[in-house]
């Protein structure tokens, strides 16, 4: 949830900070800006919009400056527009900030600042932080931003820099922050891919932590004064990840990458038997909870079914914005685990807090190496699917899924139950399966250029795949914007079907399993009302084919992995639909990909 970047060092800035904020732009795109320091003075250039508006602006092409910092924003306090978008400034336009996060005190800030004659421009909370600095700053930057920092209630992610100063300050409690350790350089950003062509060498800021960046290296610091040692981190994987290549959209490319990304999060962990290094004794374990949030809210509900069913230990799944604020009851021998693609948000974050907190114990699934979970979990399984740059999730949550399902297998190993061979075999082929599913993407468009202009759809599934269901209808929602919602199929009849006539789409979830039989009767109910069915299947032979407008067939799997074969269509229709209606598939209106504020 917006993008910051920061630059100090001997190459050119401007294109250096306008390219990083492109790589961040999946972070937020309603407005960005850039301050640079030239002659010892701030020079501020902002635009509405995109990044590219931004590097459209002509005052850019004439600065040389020695530093800079810039921001890609998604708008929280105030719409989004020139003024409202960072850098931020204060009175006199002597410091600049960028800042993620949120400060919630700031309308009592604000009241106080303008008492004391400071002038806000803007509608955001973020401004109050340079004024707050500027009525502390004498000579000593560092002290300033401190002082100002413990006025605040929030979370913040920040950037600082001062017109007198050649350095950058960078401050964090909530809000990812990395640095980019270069030779005579350094980099700062919210994320790895903003600085991943210049260097590999990252450090991750912790909360509470405030770096000071000069050309010469860095230095960190504790709020409280103390020097922090920190740890370098290389990074794994390579700029090539982060481009489009010959995709269209980085979501079909993600789509695509499936069959790799499902073979990574496999990868050494499965041979006769499950190899997962949890370290956590989980014999006591009498009930697991799942919480996350969105898609990866969705896998919870499929690990939910995986997991009572292959040990036997009751599960519960909650939303992370609802778990955190709901005095959960919670005892040692409960396992919390927390599902989430970025690693980073928000609520997940504080939920994982709060187990912490009643001394649960805690694993956490998550795709982004070192991100803020993985650094307060217990223990964890990362999904390795690499990064994932498209807002709507899709290769993530399919690793979720299979990471839930390893997890499961290896709680009911642990326990001494025997694991069946069959089930074993079926994931190992799970990669090749998966790439074969692709091949139906061509049909795919085909349906979706029959049903673009539809105004809602209906998407159904029972059992482990009604969550399947769920994650159709957000995908939809997500990036076409169309309405849509999913139901449990046996539901339908106590409401939705009134919804049914022939305008209205079906998709059923209708792969092999013990309640097939029932979908059919259900895919009955909708014909019967002249409603289009389109129904996903996996045998060849099944009535459904006479019953449906269109036939979805994907290859045969057992039950328990079927959401992950059955996910791959819907993601491909959601896309295809989205994709002939001309719209932004990547960044889709008014989302972001990494929701860091509550
Ligand atoms: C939907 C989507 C979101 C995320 C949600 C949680 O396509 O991407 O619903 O799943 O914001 O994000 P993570 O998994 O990063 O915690």
């Amino acid at each position: 949830m917006c993008g910051i970047i920061g630059y100090i060092g001997d190459k050119k800035i401007i294109p250096l900070l306008i390219n990083g904020l492109k790589k961040l732009e999946y972070r937020g795109y309603d407005s960005a800006g850039i301050c640079v320091r030239e002659n010892q003075e701030l020079r501020t250039i902002k635009s509405k919009g995109r990044i590219s508006e931004l590097e459209s602006k002509k005052e850019l092409n004439s600065l040389n400056p020695d530093l800079g910092i810039a921001h890609t924003r998604w708008a929280t306090h105030g719409i989004p527009d020139e003024k409202n978008a960072h850098p931020h400034t204060d009175c006199k336009n002597q410091l600049a900030i960028v800042h993620n996060g949120i400060i919630e005190n700031y309308s009592s800030l604000k009241k106080l600042l303008e008492k004391e004659g400071h002038e806000i421009k803007s509608e955001t909370d973020s401004e109050i932080i340079a004024h707050l600095i500027e009525k502390f700053y004498k000579d000593d930057l560092e002290e300033a931003l401190i002082k100002a920092l413990k006025l605040t209630e929030g979370a913040y992610g920040l950037a600082l820099i001062s017109k007198n100063e050649k350095k950058i300050l960078a401050a964090r409690k909530g809000s990812p922050l990395v640095i980019g350790v270069g030779e005579k350089e350094m980099f700062l950003a919210s994320d790895v891919p903003a600085i991943l062509e210049h260097t590999k060498k990252v450090i991750y800021l912790h909360d509470n932590e405030i770096a000071t960046l000069t050309k010469e290296g860095y230095q960190v610091k504790h709020m409280n004064g103390e020097y922090v040692n920190k740890e370098i981190h290389e990074i794994k994987y390579s700029v090539e990840n982060l481009e489009k290549g010959n995709f269209k959209h980085f979501m079909l490319k993600e789509i695509f990458e499936q069959p790799q990304a499902i073979g990574n999060t496999l990868r050494g962990r499965i041979k006769n038997q499950l190899k997962l290094t949890l370290n956590l004794d989980l014999s006591s374990i009498k009930r697991i909870i799942l919480t996350a949030c969105g898609t990866s809210w969705h896998s919870a509900l499929i690990g939910k079914h995986l997991i009572e069913k292959f040990t036997r230990i009751p599960a519960e799944v909650d939303y992370a914005s609802e778990f955190r604020y709901r005095n959960p009851i919670l005892t040692e021998d409960d396992l919390v685990v927390v599902i989430s693609q970025s690693g980073e948000t928000a609520d997940t974050l504080a939920a994982l807090r709060e187990a912490s907190a009643r001394n649960a114990k805690t694993i956490g699934i998550v795709n982004v190496v070192g991100s803020t979970i993985t650094r307060e979990v217990n223990s964890g399984i990362y999904l390795h699917a690499g990064p994932e740059t498209g807002v709507a999730s899709t290769k993530a949550f399919t690793s979720q899924v299979l990471a839930l399902l390893l997890l499961a297998l290896y709680i009911r190993q642990e326990k001494g139950l025997a694991l069946d061979k069959e089930i074993l075999e079926e994931i190992n082929l799970l990669p090749e399966k998966i790439q074969k599913t692709l091949e139906i993407s061509d049909y795919v468009r085909t349906i979706a250029e029959k049903f673009k202009d539809s105004k809602n759809f209906l998407y159904f599934g029972r059992g482990i795949n009604f969550p399947v269901a769920l994650e159709g209808a957000l995908k939809l929602k997500e990036i076409s914007y169309i309405h849509a919602e999913g139901y449990p199929a046996a539901e339908m009849k106590h409401g939705p079907i009134a919804l049914v006539d022939e305008n209205m789409p079906c998709v059923f979830l209708a792969t092999k399993s013990e309640l097939s039989q029932k979908v059919l009767s259900n895919i009955e109910e909708v014909r019967a009302r002249k409603g289009k069915i389109i129904s996903v299947v996996n045998d060849r032979n099944s009535e459904y084919k006479n019953f449906s407008d269109f036939v979805i067939e994907v290859p045969e799997t057992l039950e328990e992995l079927s959401p992950i074969i059955n996910s791959i269509p819907l993601q491909l229709l959601a896309y295809h639909i989205a994709d002939l209606k001309g719209l932004d598939v990547d960044k889709p209106r008014n989302l972001a990909k990494s929701v860091t504020v509550e």
